[in-house]
């Protein structure tokens, strides 16, 4: 197979070792090009919380695919997106019911700040183009996404330059925090269009959780100085922190709600950028200059709106959060071994995400191959091993995934890198 046209992400191709050929999936495995089938302790990127190959979303997409595969959105409209945008309006808290789709979690990232920046100026206010966000928080890859990144633990420290200046600060994890976020947002609020935050996990800034007490304490400040508040679910959404949004635990509505990853069960790209009433409002008038300037060619693809709609009656026919929360208990029993480790700062579990925080960056490319041998398919990043398995893993899948860990961390532990 001829793999050397692939420019592959996250990688130094010059010294990397080869990439693994996957050929097949099936359930929580994925099978490689010489027969090793591997637990997927990842669900591709935090995808495939309903495993691999549904039947109910293979159908679906088929006969979406018979059906009409794409038209654009510009003038025309169908029923795959009627329903999903109908269906994501009603399971999202508050009147969170205008959703705009596109292909990437990044995009729906940029989108939900050109929102926030164009809801001020179309009320008339000049001056509110910035946005806090928080140290360990990760948005995606484009410019305005990288821009409210954690600027070293980001990966985009590179463009430290070129990206737009945002006011990055801790995230509060008491009361005294608290009080200094509630002083800088009074500082910064006229420069402000909105606060980006992912709810209780930030996850690829390092897999760091916050409490829903201090999620609603973020919410209530911000809304307090009248700055939007725009929520990063596209990792946490669907089911992954136990709730099937993770700001629901914190009794939050934000103003705008990024989704995407598992928003089609990890088949098709899509994602969605989903705005209250109140920012959606201030979008009408009879002039164009108010309307939403922004189209993805491929928003709104039908086969991954008909994918979604088929995951979203899963989550509503098969018991996706009853699954979670026995994950997280096995997760919870399963890897406390490892938090009496040399070398292990901390062990946390959240939902169907378990993380092993190790106290150093370890050879990255050495942990990933014990993996492989254990036949697992796990890759930590930075200082965290971490799992986040389809939620339809079995038990058995599970604690193969929890030994490998808890195996191999072991091993490290004993001669770290
Ligand atoms: C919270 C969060 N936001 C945005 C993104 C970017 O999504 P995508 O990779 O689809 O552009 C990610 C991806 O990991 C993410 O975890």
């Amino acid at each position: 197979m001829a793999r050397e046209n692939l420019w592959l992400p996250y990688r130094q191709a010059q010294t990397a070792p080869a990439p693994q050929v996957a050929t097949r999936t099936e359930g929580a495995r994925i099978i490689l090009e010489d027969g090793r089938s591997l637990v997927d302790g990842i669900s591709s990127w935090w995808t495939a919380c309903h495993g691999y190959n549904h039947p109910v979303i293979a159908a679906a997409v088929s006969a979406q695919l018979a059906q009409m595969p794409h038209v654009m959105l510009g003038g025309l409209v169908h029923e795959q997106a009627c329903q999903l945008g109908g269906r994501l309006a009603a399971a999202l808290p508050g009147e969170l019911e205008h959703v705009f789709f596109s292909e990437s979690g990044s995009v729906a990232v940029e989108v939900g700040m050109k929102i926030a920046v164009q809801y001020w100026l179309n009320r008339g206010v000049s001056g509110r183009t910035r946005f806090l966000s928080f140290r360990h928080g990760y948005h995606g890859d484009t410019f305005a996404a990288m821009s409210v990144c954690d600027p070293e633990e980001g990966m985009h420290r590179l463009f430290g330059e070129l990206v737009a200046g945002q006011l990055i600060v801790d995230l509060p994890r008491n009361s005294t925090e608290l009080t200094e976020f509630d002083k800088t947002l009074e500082r910064h609020r006229d420069e402000l269009a909105g606060v980006i935050l992912e709810p209780l996990v930030q996850a690829a800034g390092g897999m760091k959780f916050h409490s829903p007490e201090m999620l609603a304490a973020i919410a209530e400040t911000v809304s307090k100085h009248g700055v939007l508040l725009l929520l990063d679910e596209i990792a946490t959404g669907f089911g992954r922190t136990g709730s099937l949004f993770a700001c629901e635990q914190a009794g939050v509505t934000p103003d705008v709600i990024m989704l995407s990853k598992a928003l089609t069960g990890g088949t098709l790209p899509l994602a969605a950028t989903v705005a209250s009433e109140r920012v959606h409002s201030v979008f009408l008038s009879d002039t164009y200059e108010h309307a939403l300037m922004h189209g993805p060619t491929f928003a709104g693809n039908a086969l991954a709106c008909a994918a979604a709609n088929a995951s979203l009656t899963l989550f509503e026919t098969e018991p996706r959060l009853e699954q979670v929360a026995a994950i997280e208990e096995r997760l919870t029993e399963g890897l406390a071994p490892c938090s009496g480790l040399a070398h292990v700062a901390d062990v946390r579990v959240k939902g169907a995400i378990g993380v092993v925080q190790l106290d150093r960056v370890p050879d990255l490319d050495a942990l990933r191959q014990a993996f492989l041998d254990e036949h697992v398919w796990i890759r930590p990043f930075h200082d965290v091993v971490y799992l986040m398995p389809p939620f339809v893993i079995s038990e058995d899948e599970l604690e193969t995934l929890m030994r490998a860990v808890c195996r191999v961390v072991e091993r490290w532990s004993r001669a770290p890198s």
